[in-house]
């Protein structure tokens, strides 16, 4: 198993270019199985989700690879040849979940088992399912087995979600697209991914309106067609970078970011004594005095604080002068990562939903494993920050989401290697 190896106390520098969004890849990932042509897609990380993408759309008879040595992935989806997906590929990620959406929508059918992903608590997809059976899909479910259909085209429907779920506005949206008549989404996720999605869809023909909104509203069509389409800048890796930043202390410039997506991150940032300037696609970050304690810390969905940047926001507030409290109320099982940071001595006490962070004057360098995702970006954050030698293992995690991390803050200053 490969780890991390990370010799703290070097301070950052230097101009890192942010990869594409993740979390906006994958859902349009799935929603070119609709389009029944190929897609061009720009920006795309090269993350092993995607990889675990392309191994499902695969799998249904697509041809789906990265062009070349970039970030441009090219999906061609004119036969779709199954409609199931195996066990073995739904438990590599949550992201498998879209396919549910996707498949009904373009053959009206789809045999799959629940998805897999971090195990940050348990992650039910109850509102997918209630919402695809609201547009008439039939869903039976059998020892983990999910067999769904539409007799025929789904229908458009007008759909409450108790709580404003990312994946499950996404999962409407690709169900909604290509179903009869209107669908109209009450308490729809806001987060910029969702907008990401609805702009490539729409660009292939769909006629979507209010993603970003609370209220999204799609006029179902008969056909899409494939597109060319640059995919959006990850907030929560930039993010990531800049509390690297912030923990291990420095300046750099974050490019080919969206400062505007990243507004409650950055507001935070600021409140422990980081200095920020944006311009255009560039985040100007500096973090070159002691960081202090901030306001607790309440995680939201968007445009509240995002339970994704939770993990290296706290990574950050270790050493931080005071005392700092985190609230997270997203995900029952998001504080995984504090055990990992207690190694390195720092001092945070967790209490069910809440975690209070005791800043101390210095961390050490110390053996932990990646948790989660997130959690593993948090642990290397800390490691950065701290005297001595760290090694962080369970490193898959880390490259589920972030291309080449010890590449990235290599070029920055960091003294970090992959084993
Ligand atoms: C997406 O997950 C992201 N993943 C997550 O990022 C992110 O943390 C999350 O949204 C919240 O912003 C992708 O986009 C691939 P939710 P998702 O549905 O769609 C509960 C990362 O690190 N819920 O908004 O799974 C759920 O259990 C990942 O990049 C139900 O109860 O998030 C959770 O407590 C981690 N029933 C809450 O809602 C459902 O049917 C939020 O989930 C669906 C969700």
């Amino acid at each position: 198993m490969q780890k991390l190896i990370i010799n703290g106390g070097k301070r950052l520098g230097g101009e890192i270019a942010v990869q594409g969004s993740k979390n906006a890849t994958l859902p349009i990932m799935a929603a070119a199985v609709l389009c029944g042509g190929e897609t061009v897609l720009h920006n795309c990380p090269r993350i092993s989700d995607v990889y675990s993408a392309m191994k499902i759309l695969t799998y249904l008879g697509c041809k789906a690879g990265f062009d070349g040595s970039g970030n441009t992935v090219v999906i061609s989806s004119e036969t779709i040849s199954a409609n199931d997906i195996s066990d073995e590929l739904m438990r590599e990620m949550r992201s498998s979940i879209f396919f549910l959406g996707a498949l009904i929508g373009r053959t009206g059918r789809c045999r799959i088992t629940l998805p897999g992903g971090c195990d940050l608590g348990p992650r039910p997809i109850d509102m997918h399912l209630s919402a695809l059976r609201k547009m008439g899909a039939v869903i039976r479910e059998e020892y983990g087995v999910l067999d769904c259909f539409a007799d025929g085209r789904l229908h458009g429907a007008k759909i409450n979600l108790s709580f404003p779920s990312v994946g499950t506005t996404e999962n409407i949206m690709l169900a909604a697209v290509l179903a009869k008549g209107v669908t109209v989404i009450q308490n729809a996720a806001r987060e910029p991914e969702i907008s990401d999605l609805a702009d490539f869809l729409n660009k292939c023909g769909a006629d979507i309106h209010g993603a970003g909104s609370s209220r999204i509203t799609v006029n179902g069509t008969e056909k899409l067609h494939g597109c060319e389409y640059t995919v959006m800048p990850d907030r929560i890796a930039c993010a990531t970078y800049l509390a690297c930043t912030a923990a291990a202390g420095g300046e750099i410039i974050a490019s080919r970011c969206r400062p505007s997506d990243m507004e409650s991150i950055l507001g935070v940032f600021e409140q422990m004594g980081c200095i920020v300037h944006t311009h255009g696609e560039k985040i100007y970050f500096s973090a070159n005095s002691p960081l202090r304690a901030v306001d607790p810390i309440r995680t939201m969905v968007y445009p509240g604080f995002p339970t994704d940047a939770q993990a290296f926001v706290m990574a950050a507030l270790c050493k931080a002068k005071g005392t700092s409290v985190f609230v997270e109320n997203i995900f029952e099982n998001r504080y995984k990562h504090v055990d990992g940071l207690k190694r390195m001595s720092a001092d945070i006490l967790v209490e069910g939903k809440v975690a209070v962070i005791e800043g101390v004057p210095r961390l050490y360098g110390a053996k932990a494993a990646a948790p989660d995702l997130r959690g593993g970006a948090g642990l290397v954050a800390a490691a950065l920050s701290a005297e001595g030698t760290s090694e962080i293992s369970n490193i898959h995690y880390i490259d589920r989401g972030y291309e080449d991390i010890e590449k990235v803050l290599a070029s920055a200053g960091a003294d970090i290697k992959r084993e």
